[in-house]
């Protein structure tokens, strides 16, 4: 990795692996691009930024070009709660961007990056301790879209050559940006409104179990798999990762070793449920932990700390403005 290309550069996760990237790489060796450009964002002040619709693929070969990029990070996709609301929406954008951008990624000879999901997952998958090799026959747009790119990244790398790298997310946790139209969003809500209200009203019941991440784990993982040794790795597209596995009333404790009365309720949401229920419990990251050294540094109760913290001083700005 010298020069990237990130594509979704101002969503979940581009907000602040960009920032990360060219803090390792040097500004100008990363180039953001996202569909909209907000000029006040420090990824679009603090090196080069470009506008790309990712169903574009002709605009993304010349950007590709012009910057001479040797890696491509995909990160543009809709999230599984908007993709099942719109799931044509979600076909098109995620599976249109995924194909151009390896195409690129072929033309160029780049490495390329693009995240797979807990949501590869469906009802029929083993439920606890999910393998990395196991049936994945997901029942949402998401997952399917998931799946499909899991094998097209596979695909790839075994007829063409590509260097193509993937991980399964989790539910990813960041005071940065929010996410938006997922399924685990309420891990990210459940912080802001305990600071703001000391109460949250979940859309998922009790006992929902799924597997979580901080966002800073989740940068270090990609950064560690993409400088990998490509004769280490037996898998490719794509890594199980996890940090945590929680629900709501797990999230509420660790909340309220903080803010004692905190207090949990729920109106369960059951589009969001549905899916939620169709997803592991917990997956097991032995595979990447073996392949590449897979660590995370934060546990729930040491993200939840961070969280509160981080959280309270960006609150804080956003009223005194
Ligand atoms: N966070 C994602 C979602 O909820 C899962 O990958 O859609």
């Amino acid at each position: 990795m010298k020069k990237i290309l990130v594509t979704g550069a101002l969503g979940q996760i581009g907000s602040e692996l960009v920032i990360k990237l060219r803090d390792l790489y040097g500004a100008d060796q990363i180039v953001a691009t996202d569909i909209k450009k907000h000029d006040d964002s420090v990824i679009v002040q603090a090196g080069p930024f470009e506008l790309l619709d990712v169903t574009d693929g002709k605009t993304m070969f010349e950007l590709a070009k012009k910057y001479q990029v040797d890696t491509i990070i995909h990160l543009a996709a809709l999230l599984s709660a908007t993709a099942e609301a719109k799931p044509l929406v979600a076909w098109n954008l995620n599976m249109g961007g995924l194909v151009n951008a390896l195409e690129v990624a072929r033309e160029l000879g780049s490495q390329f990056f693009t995240p797979s999901s807990i949501g590869a997952f469906g009802p029929s998958t083993p439920k606890d301790n999910t393998p990395q090799d196991t049936i994945q026959r997901p029942t949402t747009m998401y997952g399917v879209n998931k799946v499909s790119g899991e094998l097209l990244c596979d695909y790839y790398f075994h007829k063409f050559g590509v260097d193509t790298r993937g991980l399964r997310f989790p539910g990813l946790i960041s005071y940065v940006a929010a996410p938006g139209g997922g399924t685990t969003d309420y891990a990210v809500e459940i912080y802001y409104e305990a600071i703001k209200k000391g109460r949250y009203t979940s859309y998922l019941g009790k006992d929902t179990f799924m597997d979580m991440m901080y966002m800073p784990d989740a940068l270090n993982a990609i950064v560690a798999l993409m400088e990998a040794d490509a004769s280490k790795l037996k898998h490719r597209n794509a890594f199980n990762v996890t940090a945590m596995s929680v629900d709501p009333e797990a999230m509420a404790a660790a909340i309220r070793m903080h803010i004692p009365n905190f207090r949990l309720e729920y109106s369960v949401d059951p589009v969001r449920q549905a899916i939620a229920d169709s997803w592991p419990n917990s997956i097991d990251a032995t595979a990447a932990r073996e392949e590449w050294g897979f660590k995370t540094d934060y546990d729930l109760a040491r993200m939840t700390e961070d969280m509160l913290v981080k959280l309270r001083e960006k609150l804080a700005q956003t009223v005194s403005l």
